[in-house]
């Protein structure tokens, strides 16, 4: 089980960054796309299944955030990727906040993959 659910995650990684970036484009070229319904659609059914195929993983590693600090981590960057990311695409008042927004989401993406990658909540560490 546990290769499948991890190809799962991982497979979903990959798609919610790169359909978070097209968005992105879209946003900072104002094209009218990103209003459309499946636009606003898949993202749900590629995070849902992201979050579950994570608590699955947690499940199944008996790996708790509460007692690992990297998925502590996670966890909370997770929370600051979505409020900034629909900053970006959403929220923000003016294209620069919105801009700004997206390059914050887009690092603290790779923050997460790195955090993921190390098992670290200061992944940064392994450089050094
Ligand atoms: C944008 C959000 C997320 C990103 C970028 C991400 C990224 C990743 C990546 C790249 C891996 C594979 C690491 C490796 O190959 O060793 C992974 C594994 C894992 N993720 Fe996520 N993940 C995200 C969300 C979540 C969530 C929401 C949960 C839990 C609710 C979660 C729990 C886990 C667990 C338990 C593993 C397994 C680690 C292991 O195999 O030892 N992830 N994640």
């Amino acid at each position: 089980m546990y290769p499948i659910i991890k190809n799962i995650h991982v497979s979903s990684v990959v798609l919610t960054f790169l359909f978070f970036f097209q968005r992105g484009i879209w946003m900072l070229q104002d094209n009218s796309v990103l209003q459309q319904r499946w636009v606003k659609i898949l993202p749900i059914f590629i995070d849902t299944t992201l979050l579950l195929s994570g608590i699955t993983l947690i499940i199944i590693l008996h790996q708790y955030p509460g007692s690992q600090a990297w998925l502590s981590a996670k966890l909370i960057a997770l929370l600051i990727y979505i409020i900034i990311g629909s900053i970006a695409l959403k929220r923000g008042k003016t294209k620069t906040i919105q801009a700004t927004a997206f390059l914050l989401a887009i690092a603290t993406f790779f923050y997460l993959v790195s955090v993921a990658l190390t098992q670290s909540a200061i992944p940064f560490l392994v450089w050094f």
